[in-house]
């Protein structure tokens, strides 16, 4: 087959396997050339490990560590007329290069949010690693299933309250129109806190302890955004926004309920970046491309592995208290929101059109990276050639 990238709506609807397994080979090169983690996590769950923070946060714990990792997605297998997801594909090529490197890896794909998955991954920890010292997580959906319930929750991303008015980029032609969105209704707002929210991660850390798989001292991280100006209104003020800050508020109880083991629990709130979440919401392409201009500018750009990298060595593993802000929140979008960076977006924001777009936003690195995401754009790569999407 011969694959090159199908887009629609924002969304790529395909992956290119080789290129997947080289933009992982690219991360894990990069940590290979970091100091190592001083006493990092030796045996890491990762829920949302197959791509954007959480294949990143593998990548820093197995290669800054020598962690074990076991990883849980949800991605979709290839057949000989479809490719897989890039998840899929990015998750082979991982465990291929672990295992290469005498590390252990493994990998379990379905619904992390329903009680089998976490059942099993309970099952694997036991027989493979016994305990964890570190769960990561980094879930990304729209949708989730309760599984007390059997009800079905769709997140959305809306204002709350009145209707949002702002800017938007289609990131493949760069052109900028104004669009609106109407604000959430309350049962969206419910909803999406239902699937974006703390809830679910406090099931993992319950069924976790229960199964006395985490280890004395274990540390949980989950991830959350808070982000500028001007997504504020659909980004924290908007239904996603109430959804993190009830996952920032789980992190409190989470470290009540992991005392037992003397654990704790952190939200880490990350920079904005091109993953296969962010594309698809409103604002943030061009946000992005305003952003990248300016940050690349500064020489303080960071890509996901930088940023993880900076949170294991910088941040939870850097000594003996992980330091955070005034609501314990362990921040690496410190250097995003530095008024400066800000003051320069904000002014890009009020000039930007489609005509100087090109000039004024860096719409080919945001382009760039949401190919490479995909294993597309990559010059060491003939996308000409047949390759076997099947792996
Ligand atoms: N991308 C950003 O700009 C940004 C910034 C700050 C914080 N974050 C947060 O980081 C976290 C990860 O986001 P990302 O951007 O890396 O997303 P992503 O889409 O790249 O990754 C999501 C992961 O979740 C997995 N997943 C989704 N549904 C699942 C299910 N039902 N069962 C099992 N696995 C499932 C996917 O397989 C994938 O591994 C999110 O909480 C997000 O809000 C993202």
């Amino acid at each position: 087959m011969v694959i090159k990238p199908m887009i629609r709506s924002n969304i790529c609807m395909n992956a290119h396997p080789v290129g997947c397994e080289k933009e992982v080979q690219d991360q894990i090169v990069y940590l290979k050339k970091q100091p190592k983690l001083i006493n990092g996590p030796k045996k890491v769950l990762i829920i949302g490990s197959s791509t954007g923070y959480g294949l990143a946060s593998r990548i820093s714990v197995a290669y800054g560590s020598g962690a074990q990792t076991l990883g849980v997605a949800f991605e979709r297998e290839a057949s000989e007329k479809r490719t897989a997801s890039m998840g899929w594909y990015n998750t082979i090529a991982f465990e291929a290069q672990a295992k290469v490197d005498g590390l252990y890896a493994e990998s379990i794909n379905g619904d992390a949010f329903g009680n089998e998955i976490k059942a099993e991954t309970v099952a694997k920890l036991k027989a493979d690693l016994g305990q964890v010292d570190l769960v990561v997580y980094s879930l990304a959906s729209p949708v989730r299933t309760d599984p007390a319930t059997g009800i079905q929750y769709k997140s959305v991303l809306k204002p709350i309250g009145e209707s949002f008015e702002a800017k938007s980029m289609n990131p493949e032609t760069g052109e900028i129109k104004e669009f609106s969105i109407e604000p959430a209704s309350e049962d969206e707002v419910v909803h999406t806190i239902k699937v974006m929210g703390g809830e679910d991660w406090k099931l993992w850390i319950q069924a976790l302890l229960k199964a006395g798989v985490l280890a004395p001292g274990a540390k949980t991280v989950a991830y959350s955004y808070i982000g500028p100006e001007v997504t504020r209104a659909v980004y924290r003020d908007g239904t996603i926004g109430k959804a993190k800050e009830d996952l920032e508020h789980t992190a409190a109880s989470l470290t009540a309920l992991l005392k037992r083991v003397e654990g704790q629990a952190f939200v880490s709130v990350n920079k904005a970046l091109v993953t296969r979440a962010s594309a698809v919401i409103p604002v943030v392409p061009l946000y992005l491309a305003l952003l990248f201009q300016v940050m690349k500018k500064e020489g303080i750009h960071e890509g996901c592995i930088e940023q993880m990298y900076r949170l294991f060595s910088q941040r939870l593993y850097a000594g003996k208290t992980v330091p955070t802000d005034d609501q314990g929140r362990i921040r690496l979008d410190d250097w995003e929101l530095r008024e400066d960076v800000q003051a320069k977006v904000n002014k890009l924001w009020t000039q930007v059109n489609s005509a100087n777009i090109g000039e004024l936003g860096d719409v080919e690195g945001y382009h760039d990276d949401f190919l490479r995401i995909h294993g597309f754009g990559r010059p060491d790569i003939d996308y000409d050639a047949e390759v076997d999407p099947i792996r």
